[in-house]
This record gives C-alpha cells, sequence and structure tokens, in this order.
C-alpha cells in the first residue's frame, strides 16, 4: 500500500542578509513536523528554500560592487550552512533563481494571462527617481519619499495585474467552508476583514529593476515579488515541468508554515492564484508568532541578547537551541527571547530534569548491576501511575503535534521525565541497593526507569534529533526497541540491554558568568542599555582639556567601527558633502552624509576604511538620510579623514 504523504513547507526567505534566529524558529518548527511525520510512518515532503529576486537585492548587490547573483549566492550559502548545523532535515531546497522554478513562473505567468486573469494597465503612483521607487499618497513622509527624502512626481509604469479583485466571496467561502484552513483561528477574521474592505487586482510586474523572472513575452516586465514567490510552493515539486509525479504526489500541501506577518499573502494572494489556475488549494496555512527581542520588536538583530545562532549553537549545543525555539513561545504566539531565558531554560530542564534522569539511572545500573538488569523483578503498585503516564504519552504527543502545539508536546514529555524522578525519591534504590533481600525490587526499579527513559527517547527525536540517539546508545537499546509505535508499550527493553554511563548530556551553566561573558560578545553593551562598567572616579586636581571630564561609560556609549567605503558620491543640493555607502560588517550597506567634498573626491575615499561613529541618531542631511558620522582630524584648514586600512570592516574600536 502507497505510503500517505505529506508535504510542509516553510516560507522562502530573503536573502538580503544572513539567516537569524528568526528564520530558524520557523525552520526548526517545520524540521520538527517533519520528523515527526515521518517517525509515523508518512511519506514527507519538506520543502524550505530562498526568495531571491527583487529591488532590495539588487541595490545591496550593488552598493557591494557585485552582481546579485553573487550577491545570493554568498548569502543563501549561509542560509544553507546553518539549516545544516541546526540538523534540519529538508528534503529539497528552492531557490527562485532556479532555473526551473524560473521556467515554472514563466509558464504560470503566460498561462494566466492567457486565461485572462492577467492583464496589461497602468501602475501610478508618487515616484522617486533616485531609488526607482513609487509610493503611495500614505507612505510620503513631508510629501518626500520615505527613503531618500528626496521630491517625487507623480507617474505611471505599464504593468500587468492579477484579477484579484474578483476573488473576494471565494476566499471567504473558503475560510467558511474550511475553517481549519487559517490557523491559528485567531487570525482569521484579520483576513475576512480585509477582504471585506474590498480586494483591488494586484500589480504583478514592474519595468523599473531588472533582477526578476523576465515575463518571456514581454520581456522588458520582470514578475514582480509575491506571484514570483508563492507558486515556489509548487515549482518545487516539478509544476511547469515535465516530470508532475511529484507534484501529483504531494501537492496541495498539508500545511504551510508561515510568520503572521505574511498570512495575508497565503491565504489570499496564494489561494486566488490557485483559484484562477484550477488547481487544488494548500489544506493550511499556519501563521506562527514572533520572537522578540530585549525591547519588544521584531528585530532580525540583537537588541542587548547575543541572537546569532551560530554563536548560539557553538555556546549551548543545537538541541538545547531547538528545545528553547520550541518549548519557550506557544506555537502562534509571539514570545520574547532573552540569553537568560534561555540559559534558565537548560539549566532547569535539560540539565536538572532529564540530564540528570539519564545520569542518574544509567549510574545506578551501572552501579548495583555491572550495567545488565536481572531478570527477576518485583513489581509494586507503585509503579503503575509512572508506567499508564509513560504508556499515554505518545498519544499525548501525537494530539499536540496535530495541532502544533510543540510546547505542550514537549511539556508532556518533561511531565515524564519529572515523574520519573520522583520515582527515583520514592523508590529510594540508595535504601533498596544496601539490603540484598531487595535485589528484585531494585532490578525492578531500575528496568522501569530504563523504560521510562526509552520511551521518552523516541518521542523527543524528532524535536532533539542529537540527544536522542545518545540516551538510546547509554540505555544499550536496538533500533526495534526504538520504534515509534513501541513508545506506546511497556515492558520492551531486553533483559540483555547492557545500560552504560555516557558523557553529561547538558552541563549545568552559571548564569551569571556566562551572562557576563555574552555581554562581552554583544558589539557595544552600553549602547544597548545594559552591562555598562561603573564609572572611574575622578582624580583630585586632573584638568579636563577642552570639555568636561567623562567617565568611561559616558564613552563607552559611542559606537565606533571600521567600516569600508564600498560607494562614494557627491550630493548635488549641497556641495559640501560626499555621500558614502559603507559596509559595516553587518551585511546591510550604511550610508553616511560627509561634509568633507572641499578635501576629498569620491574616488580619494573608495576602497578605503574608515572609522564609523555607528549609533548616531540617523538624520536628514539635504535630501540624504546619514546613519553615522565617519571620523576626520582637523589639521589647520584640512579635515583629514582617518583611514584604518589594515584593519577589517566591522572591528569595533575602544
Ligand atoms: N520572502 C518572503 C516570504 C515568501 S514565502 C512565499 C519573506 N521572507 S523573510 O526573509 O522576510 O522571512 C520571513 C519569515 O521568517 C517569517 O514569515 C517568519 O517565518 C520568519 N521570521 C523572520 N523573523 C522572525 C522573527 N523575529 N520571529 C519569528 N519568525 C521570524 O517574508
Amino acid at each position: 500500500m502507497e505510503k500517505k504523504t505529506f508535504y510542509i513547507t516553510t516560507p522562502i526567505y530573503y536573502p538580503s542578509g544572513n539567516a537569524h534566529i528568526g528564520h530558524s524558529y520557523c525552520t526548526v518548527a517545520s524540521d520538527a513536523i517533519a520528523r515527526y511525520k515521518r517517525m509515523q510512518g508518512l511519506d514527507v515532503m519538506f520543502l524550505t528554500g530562498t526568495d531571491e529576486h527583487g529591488l532590495k537585492i539588487e541595490q545591496k548587490a550593488e552598493a557591494e560592487g557585485v552582481t546579485p547573483k553573487e550577491y545570493v549566492d554568498k548569502i543563501v550559502l549561509n542560509f544553507k550552512n546553518l539549516w545544516k548545523l541546526l540538523n534540519i532535515s529538508n528534503d529539497r531546497f528552492i531557490r527562485t533563481t532556479d532555473e526551473y522554478h524560473v521556467k515554472g513562473i514563466q509558464k504560470i505567468f503566460r498561462e494566466l494571462y492567457d486565461r485572462g486573469e492577467i492583464y496589461k494597465g497602468k501602475y501610478e503612483g508618487w515616484y522617486c527617481t533616485p531609488c526607482e521607487s513609487f509610493w503611495t499618497e500614505t507612505q510620503l513622509k513631508d510629501g518626500k519619499c520615505p527613503d531618500c527624502g528626496r521630491e517625487v512626481k507623480w507617474a505611471e509604469e505599464e504593468a500587468y495585474f492579477f484579477r484579484l479583485s474578483k476573488y473576494g466571496d471565494r476566499l471567504l467561502k473558503l475560510y467558511e467552508e474550511h475553517p481549519e484552513f487559517i490557523q491559528p483561528e485567531s487570525r482569521k477574521n484579520e483576513m475576512i476583514n480585509f477582504i471585506k474592505q474590498g480586494l483591488g487586482d494586484l500589480c504583478v510586474s514592474r519595468t523599473s529593476f531588472t533582477w526578476g523572472v523576465p515575463v518571456d513575452f514581454d520581456p522588458k516586465h520582470v514578475v514582480y515579488v509575491w506571484i514570483d514567490a508563492l507558486p515556489n510552493y509548487i515549482t518545487a515539486l516539478g509544476y511547469g515541468s515535465s516530470d508532475l509525479s511529484d507534484y501529483n504526489k504531494y501537492w496541495p500541501a498539508d500545511v504551510h508554515f508561515v510568520g503572521k506577518e505574511i498570512v495575508r499573502f497565503h491565504t489570499i494572494i496564494w489561494p486566488a492564484i490557485l483559484m484562477a489556475l484550477d488547481l487544488p488549494l494548500p489544506k493550511q496555512v499556519y501563521g506562527h508568532g514572533w520572537l522578540l527581542f530585549g525591547d519588544g520588536t521584531k528585530m532580525s538583530k540583537s537588541k542587548g541578547n547575543v541572537v546569532d545562532p551560530y554563536v548560539l549553537c557553538q555556546r549551548y549545543g543545537v538541541d538545547a537551541i531547538r528545545y528553547f525555539l520550541l518549548r519557550e513561545i506557544p506555537f502562534g504566539s509571539d514570545g520574547l527571547f532573552t540569553n537568560e531565558a534561555l540559559i534558565n531554560r537548560i539549566n532547569s530542564d535539560l540539565a536538572n530534569d532529564l540530564g540528570n534522569l539519564v545520569s542518574r539511572t544509567t549510574a545506578m545500573v551501572q552501579k548495583y548491576f555491572g550495567g545488565v538488569i536481572p531478570e527477576e523483578k518485583e513489581a509494586d503498585p507503585l509503579d503503575q501511575e509512572l508506567i499508564q503516564m509513560a504508556c499515554s504519552l505518545k498519544e499525548k504527543c501525537d494530539k499536540a503535534i496535530d495541532g502544533y502545539q510543540f510546547s505542550t508536546a514537549l511539556s508532556e514529555i518533561w511531565k515524564l521525565v519529572s515523574r520519573s524522578n520522583k520515582y527515583i525519591d520514592e523508590t529510594m534504590p540508595w535504601a533498596l541497593g544496601k539490603d540484598e533481600t531487595k535485589r528484585a525490587r531494585l532490578a525492578a526499579v531500575m528496568y522501569n526507569l530504563c523504560e521510562s527513559l526509552r520511551i521518552v527517547s523516541i518521542l523527543l527525536a524528532p524535536f532533539m534529533p542529537d540527544t536522542s540517539p545518545r540516551i538510546q546508545a547509554q540505555l544499550g537499546l536496538s533500533p526495534e526497541e526504538c520504534t515509534y509505535a513501541s513508545s506506546a508499550s511497556w515492558g520492551v527493553l531486553s533483559a540483555q540491554a547492557v545500560i552504560s554511563k555516557g558523557e553529561t548530556l547538558f552541563p549545568r551553566i552559571d548564569v551569571d558568568k556566562e551572562i557576563e561573558a555574552l555581554n562581552a560578545l554583544i558589539p557595544n553593551p552600553a549602547a544597548q542599555g545594559k552591562a555598562a562598567s561603573k564609572e572611574e572616579p575622578k582624580k583630585e586636581g586632573e584638568k579636563p582639556q577642552g570639555l568636561a571630564m567623562i567617565g568611561i561609560d559616558d564613552f563607552a556609549k559611542v559606537e565606533l567601527r571600521v567600516a569600508k567605503v564600498v560607494h562614494c558620491e557627491p550630493v548635488k543640493r549641497a556641495k559640501k558633502l560626499l555621500k558614502l555607502t559603507l559596509d559595516d560588517g553587518s551585511g546591510t550597506p550604511r550610508t553616511v552624509a560627509s561634509g568633507i567634498a572641499k578635501w576629498y573626491a569620491p574616488e580619494d575615499l573608495i576602497g578605503h576604511s574608515v572609522i564609523v561613529v555607528a549609533n548616531l541618531k540617523p538624520a536628514m542631511l539635504c535630501g540624504v538620510e546619514s546613519q553615522g558620522m565617519i571620523l576626520a582630524a582637523d589639521v589647520g584648514e584640512d579635515a583629514r579623514v582617518i583611514f584604518a586600512d589594515n584593519i577589517p570592516a566591522g572591528s569595533k574600536i575602544r
């Protein structure tokens, strides 16, 4: 009999900067589901990938002086490496620059055009020529371009439109007939209200940039974002190619996991495109919440916390990070990410509860029985509660996973871990060990603890794929003793199993020391409102030179960094200014306007490294948003920029 299939996807991420912990959140969650479903015997297709086209990427590449493809290739590698590190078991990785996807999109676009679902019209709006961007009236800032502050003009551009407006009623009917389509429930009303306000047609092509999929029958147009991105879920299965076997097998998707900010695209535009193509709709879109950082923003960068997934995995191990992401925040809700919460979870749940249970149990079997539990065992009514709890764990996990409630599944597993630790206290093996006549009872206690851990290790595997086999190795389990089905049965562990004490699974972390070490990793903790060192006492008689004396913590408020000048140009409206584009090591180009045009030509600066005050409040200078200031010395009438050519971009200056 053919296996039942299960198709799960993550959003395809923008490779405009490196993969961060927010991307990891959705990918780890999808991975846990893919692994769980495989464990249940389903034929799983798990897809992730990158969404590589668009103006933003084109501009970033230009600022770095590389082609868009070169730019994305480097970042895509970073995503792929992080997924490898995080043990992500995706079956496919789609890039929207892959040739099969480009061909698939062209075919879909043409098909929609042929069906009259896409038509040619005019795109109108306020246009900023230097930024090559259209803005709506409400997006303008004081009537000017919100990005660069320059004048905008009313402009029209030829563009293709998708007839989204005609799908409102069908979408409302879809939500009504399939209440499970948008999850969690709470996100549904927002979508209904949005549709009820009236859907407009959707602009699906642009002529103002070229980094995209060309419309093959009208090549001055490139396909515009969502209609390039959303169909990745079917082009990855071969839709649009001659081989439709995977498409026929896996489509429609069982679930699209997406962040809450893109639920609208997935529950309005995506089903409408599929309706227009007469294709089946995905069964469910699950909008998860955001990881928020320190100050409550959905930031991809550190706000007083170390959030670099590479650093976190290196310090605490991959499974600890996976566990934290899945356990801490109920899927669907927002939650705060702090290093302190992470460390506390590792200490309490992983080191104290699970780690301790494994090490105590294996050490006792070694100590009392040399690693092999005797066959003769004496049961006690006290065992029943533990056994019942263990045997019903599978059902509870299944239920939680059916509703994508990772946190609930893990908390059920931890209930058994805690119950097992309590069982040790109740049965007092150390007392039994002293009495030769209690040997059979001690054997039963040890066996029950190992059985309970066996069940824990099986159901934990999708969430913590490294830890689970390590526990199983310590318990001397064979693959047959680790099957999913056997996690609902008691008495599976064989009498011959050789139990050994392995390395500590999760060493305890000293919270204070660790937070201190982490703060030292944050580029300028003082600037982020954290851990500023105490003010140095002023020495008597010390004379301030020029300005008043400041303490070290005042100085620490200034974030100085080395940055490389990747681009530089005069500012038309201001003779004194040069506009510099800097690589400050963050991955996002930084623009700085500097009043040094009198002393430097752009070519004197390009390729050199300078020092930038990186946490200066951005300011508009003659239409340029200046995000910092570069350091220069006054030498007589001259200004001399301080070069730091021998120091890598991004280095912090203290
Ligand atoms: N390219 C589009 C998606 C197209 S899907 C057809 C996009 N890309 S993105 O790079 O911005 O990734 C967005 C997704 O990353 C979110 O929907 C979410 O799944 C994940 N996250 C990014 N930052 C996040 C947090 N701070 N917290 C949780 N998830 C976050 O949108």
